[in-house]
C-alpha cells in the first residue's frame, strides 16, 4: 500500500473520476481539482507527491502552473495530461520540469506506470543524494590522520587504487587500524564517488540472508517475497561495494562473489537471468586470509582475485610517531562534538600514551581520548582517567626504551624517553643532554653524522659532548 499522495487536476469530470478511482485502487491517497485556483488551494493543503496536471484548464495554463509548483517543490513529480494533437506543449512541459506526459484519451495502466516510474526515479535520486551526503559527512569527520612514512605509503596506495578503477582492492590490518576509512577514501577519490558506497559486514549478516542482501530477489523467490527486491550490488550501481570482514564470508557465497569479480554477473534469488554489475568491490579483513585458505575456510581463487591490489595497514605501535597528531585530532573532534574546550594532554599523559602498545589500534586511542574528555573537564587532560593497562605500560617504560611490545624504532625513542618528563626529584640539564645524545646514537646505530643532524648540532659538537659525558663511540 503506497502512502504517496496524488493530486488530479482536470476540468473534465469523467477524467477526474476515472483517475481518482484507478489511483485509489492502486493504493494512492488521491484528491482532485477542477480548476487552476482549486489546484493551488489543494496543493497547499494536501502537499501531494505527484500531480497529474491537465495542460489546458479553464482559468490557467497548465505549463505555468507546473512551473509555479516546481518552483515551490523541486522534487514534486508532475505528469502532464495533454491532447494527443498537442505534442509541442508536451515537449515544452517536459522542458519546464514535468516528469512525463500522457495524451488523451489515455489508458489508465499507462498513467499508473508513468507515476510508478517517476517515483522510482526520484527514489533512486534521493538514495544517491543520501548516500553521498552520509559518505561525505562521515569522510570529512573521519579523514585519515598521520604523516609517518608508513601512512604516506598508504596514501600513495589509496591514490593508485582509486585511479585503477576497475581492480578489486583487499585491505588488511588489525582491528581499528582504519580499514573502513581507507575503503571510503578509495571510493571518494575514484571516478565512482558520485555513485553510492555501500558497506556490508559479512560477519554480521546470517548466511541465509547474505545472498538476498547482496543480490536481491525476484518476486515469489520465497514465501514472503511479494515484490522484487534490489540487492546491494544493484543499489550500488557504478559505485563501490565494500565487503567488510570478508574472511567471515560463508564459503558458498565466496563462489558467487568470485563470479561477480570475474564476469561482473550475478543472479537475484529466484532469478533465471544474469544481472550485470557495474560496481567495484573493495574488501577488508583483519583475519589472515592465506591461513584461512590453508585451512580450507577461504577459497584460494577468490583470495588471489581479491589480492590483486593489497593494502596492508600498519598497527598503531608501528607508527607511534603519529600518536601526538592523532591525539590532537581526536581532541579537536570531540571538542566539536561535545562542546568541550580541551587544549591538549599533559606530558605525563603523553608519555603513557606513547608507551602503551594499543592492541585496539586507533579505535582504542580514539575511545581513550573520548573517555578522558567525558570525565575530565579541564583544559589539559591528565592521566587520571587512563586505564590501568595504559598507566602500567607507561610505568614499565620509564627507562626510555619504547612501548612494551612495540617495535624498536626511531619514533619511539623520541617520545617514550623519561627525559621528556620532569622527574619528581628534578634532573640536571647535563643528564638530559647525555641521554638525548645516547638515544640519538642508538637510533642511528652509532652513525654520528646522522645523530648530530637529528640533534641539530655539528658532528664536532657531538663528538665533543660525547667525550665530555664519557659516551663510547
Ligand atoms: N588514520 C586514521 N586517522 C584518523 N582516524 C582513524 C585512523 N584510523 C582509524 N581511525 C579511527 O579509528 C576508528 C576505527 O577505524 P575503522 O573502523 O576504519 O577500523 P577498521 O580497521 O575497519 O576496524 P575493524 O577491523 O575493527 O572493523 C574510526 O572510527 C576512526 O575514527
Ligand atoms: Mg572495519
Amino acid at each position: 500500500m503506497s502512502s504517496k499522495r496524488v493530486l488530479v487536476v482536470d476540468d473534465e469530470h469523467l477524467i477526474r473520476w476515472s483517475l481518482v478511482r484507478a489511483l485509489d485502487g492502486a493504493g494512492f491517497q488521491v484528491e482532485a481539482a477542477e480548476t487552476g485556483a482549486e489546484a493551488r488551494a489543494k496543493y497547499r493543503e494536501f502537499r501531494p507527491h505527484v500531480i497529474l496536471l491537465d495542460i489546458c484548464l479553464p482559468d490557467a495554463n497548465g505549463t505555468d502552473l507546473l512551473q509555479e509548483f516546481k518552483a515551490d517543490d523541486k522534487d514534486l513529480v508532475v505528469i502532464m495530461i495533454t491532447a494527443h494533437s498537442d505534442a509541442d506543449s508536451a515537449v515544452r512541459a517536459l522542458t519546464a520540469g514535468a516528469a512525463d506526459y500522457v495524451g488523451k484519451p489515455f489508458d489508465l495502466e499507462d498513467v499508473l506506470h508513468s507515476i510508478e516510474q517517476a517515483l522510482e526515479k526520484q527514489r533512486l535520486r534521493d538514495e544517491n543524494a543520501y548516500f553521498r551526503r552520509v559518505l561525505k559527512e562521515k569522510f570529512d569527520r573521519d579523514s585519515l590522520v598521520g604523516n609517518c612514512p608508513k601512512m604516506i605509503e598508504i596514501y600513495k596506495l589509496i591514490k593508485v587504487a582509486a585511479d585503477a578503477d576497475a581492480k578489486t582492492v583487499l585491505i588488511t590490518g588489525g582491528s581499528g587500524t582504519g580499514k573502513e576509512l581507507v575503503a571510503r577514501a578509495i571510493h571518494m577519490h575514484s571516478p565512482r564517488s558520485k555513485d553510492p558506497f555501500i558497506d556490508v559486514n559479512c560477519a554480521a549478516i546470517p548466511e541465509s540472508l547474505l545472498e538476498n542482501e547482496l543480490f536481491g530477489h525476484e518476486r515469489g523467490a520465497y514465501t514472503d517475497a511479494s515484490h522484487k527486491q534490489k540487492g546491494i550490488f544493484e543499489m550500488a550501481g557504478a559505485g563501490t561495494v565494500f565487503l567488510d570482514e570478508i574472511g567471515d564470508m560463508p564459503i558458498g557465497m565466496q563462489a558467487k562473489i568470485l563470479k561477480v569479480i570475474e564476469n561482473r554477473r550475478y543472479r537475484r534469488l529466484g532469478g533465471e537471468d544474469d544481472v550485470i554489475s557495474d560496481a567495484r568491490i573493495v574488501a577488508a579483513t583483519n583475519q589472515n586470509l592465506p591461513l584461512l585458505v590453508k585451512e580450507g575456510k577461504f577459497r584460494a581463487d577468490l583470495f588471489y582475485r581479491l589480492n590483486v591490489m593489497p593494502i596492508v595497514l600498519p598497527s598503531l605501535v608501528e607508527r607511534k610517531m603519529d600518536i601526538p597528531q592523532l591525539v590532537a585530532y581526536f581532541i579537536n573532534r570531540f571538542n566539536g562534538e561535545y562542546g568541550c574546550n580541551v587544549e591538549g594532554v599533559d606530558a605525563q599523559t603523553m608519555h603513557h600514551l606513547m608507551a602503551y602498545n594499543w592492541p585496539g589500534n586507533v579505535r582504542e586511542l580514539r575511545n581513550t581520548i573520548e573517555r578522558a574528555m567525558m570525565l575530565d573537564r579541564n583544559k589539559t587532560l591528565t592521566s587520571q582517567h587512563l586505564s590501568s593497562e595504559i598507566i602500567n605500560a607507561g610505568k614499565s617504560n620509564n627507562d626510555g626504551c619504547g612501548g612494551e611490545g612495540g617495535e624498536e624504532g626511531p619514533e619511539e625513542d623520541c617520545f617514550s624517553s623519561g627525559l621528556i618528563r620532569l622527574p619528581k626529584d628534578g634532573i640536571s640539564l647535563d643528564e638530559v643532554e647525555k641521554q638525548l645524545i645516547q638515544m640519538a646514537l642508538k637510533r642511528w646505530s652509532g652513525n654520528q653524522t646522522k645523530a648530530a643532524e637529528c640533534l641539530r648540532m655539528s658532528r664536532d659538537t657531538l663528538r665533543y659532548r660525547m667525550k665530555k659525558f664519557g659516551i663510547p663511540k
